[in-house]
């Protein structure tokens, strides 16, 4: 069992693998926590030789002894959490007594994906490709002072009526000829309380009663630092902290609780919806890594932008997040390429940029620049060490970890658990240890 609690988060734009790391980490850990997004996540699974993606509740309910939590920077559709869960259950795992719902969590109602929706079709050619799961809208009302919370849907009925009664005739003004009822969403939010009622918490004192009895904790991210709402490409973006900021603000844990922070990069870069991706490949390759990486949406199926590694992105991300370690994620999809190029950097109108901007227009018609490295011909699947890379895998991947300033703790060479390096002298066995 470690003894520190660590944060595991994408240090790119989200699905970089963080599944399968969490995965392996997780016999380490006594509990793992959710600290930010929502169903807009989605990380596939095998239970039984059977494939199942969950959205809300992570992974680590696969792990009989683990409890699991979704923390109160979370947005929850009490639907899609009830369908996870009733997936679960038919496969014979129960989620009673080992998961915690924080009672401070907001709530996605069925209107908010109706917002999300109309929002990006206003918004037109500079739509930012969301997920259409009402998270946007969701944390809109959150911040705007009027979310529902999972406490108000297990307390006072009256309150819960007028709250209810209040959202929907603001969402019918704002919605043209719109005449929502709020009576059939009330006694939904009233049922689905009640449903989810023995998982609410206060899971800032359970993480604190974990902890101080030495059980270490796992924070486990959704997206990734670039589509951070503070940090990221904004606005293409998600609308909470990804980074780790966001575990504080999440969970109601103090920023000294997290020991460790373990970023997940892939070898290469994806992206989906909209926005800047400066290393963005098209045609043959792009189609190349695209098929070999199985780079589609877990959550919406899309297919996901392909490019090359972008050490600026991954430097950035290293900065915002403290980064001790990465974990390198799909190494073995670069194999058999004749060359591998490594971004270090942005030619623009303006000059060489080399820290990620600001303002996204500093990025228009930039050209990246790359360092061009030898590919390798002997496959790196399945290697769990970094004597059986071939040497070239081996120089790339040293060369990635000096200019992203940030060492290679874990090597994942194939989706199975077992396909991964784990550098023994590295931060990461300390923590394992
Ligand atoms: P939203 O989170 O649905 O509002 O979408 C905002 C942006 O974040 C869009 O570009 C989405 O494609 C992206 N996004 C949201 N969740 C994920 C994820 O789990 N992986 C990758 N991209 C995501």
């Amino acid at each position: 069992m470690s003894k520190t609690n660590i944060a595991v988060l994408g240090a790119q734009w989200g699905d970089e693998g963080k599944g399968k790391i969490v995965d392996m980490l997780t016999p380490h850990f006594s509990t793992v926590a959710r600290y930010q997004g929502g169903h807009n996540a989605g990380h596939t699974v095998y239970v039984q030789g059977k494939k199942f993606v969950l959205h809300l509740i992570p992974s680590g309910i696969l792990h009989p002894k683990v409890t699991c939590i979704i923390g109160n920077g979370v947005v929850i559709d009490p639907q899609a959490l009830f369908k996870e869960i009733d997936e679960l259950a038919r496969m014979g795992i129960s989620v009673d007594g080992r998961l915690l719902i924080s009672e401070k969590a907001h709530v996605i109602l069925p209107y908010h994906r109706e917002l999300d929706v109309l929002s990006e079709a206003r918004r037109g050619e500079r739509k930012i490709g969301t997920t259409s799961r009402g998270i946007g809208p969701a944390y809109e009302d959150k911040i705007g002072r009027r979310g529902i919370r999972i406490c108000d849907m297990l307390g006072d009925r009256a309150a819960l009526q007028e709250e209810v009664r209040e959202n929907v005739n603001a969402r019918n003004r704002i919605i043209k000829d719109s005449t929502l009822d709020w009576k059939p969403l009330f006694d939904q939010l009233l049922a689905s309380g009640e449903r989810i009622r023995p998982w609410a918490t206060d899971v800032s004192l359970f993480l604190a009663q974990q902890m101080k009895e030495g059980k270490a904790v796992m924070f486990e991210g959704a997206q990734a630092t670039l589509l951070d709402i503070d940090h990221g490409t904004y606005p293409f973006v998600t609308s909470s902290n990804a980074s780790v900021g966001g575990v504080c603000t999440g969970l109601g844990v103090p920023p000294r609780a997290i020991g460790g922070v373990l970023g997940v990069a892939k070898a290469y870069t994806t992206r989906v919806g909209e926005g800047p991706l400066p290393t963005e490949l098209s045609g043959a390759l792009a189609d190349r890594l695209r098929e070999s990486g199985q780079e589609y949406g877990a959550s919406t199926g899309r297919p996901r932008r392909c490019g090359w590694y972008d050490a600026v992105v991954v430097r950035y991300s290293a900065r915002i997040n403290g980064l001790d370690a990465l974990a390198l994620t799909k190494l073995d999809v670069l194999d058999g390429l004749d060359d591998v190029n490594i971004c270090t950097g942005y030619k623009t109108a303006n000059g060489i940029v080399t820290e990620f901007p600001a303002d996204l227009r500093a990025l228009n018609g930039a050209t990246p620049i790359y360092e061009t490295m030898p590919g390798w011909k002997t496959p790196t699947k399945g290697a769990t060490t970094v004597e059986q890379l071939p040497p070239e895998a081996q120089r790339y991947v040293r060369r990635l970890e000096e200019v992203s300033g940030v060492d290679c703790a874990i090597i994942s060479t194939g989706s199975d658990r077992a396909e991964t390096i784990v550098r023994p002298d590295s931060v990461v066995a300390g923590w394992l240890a």
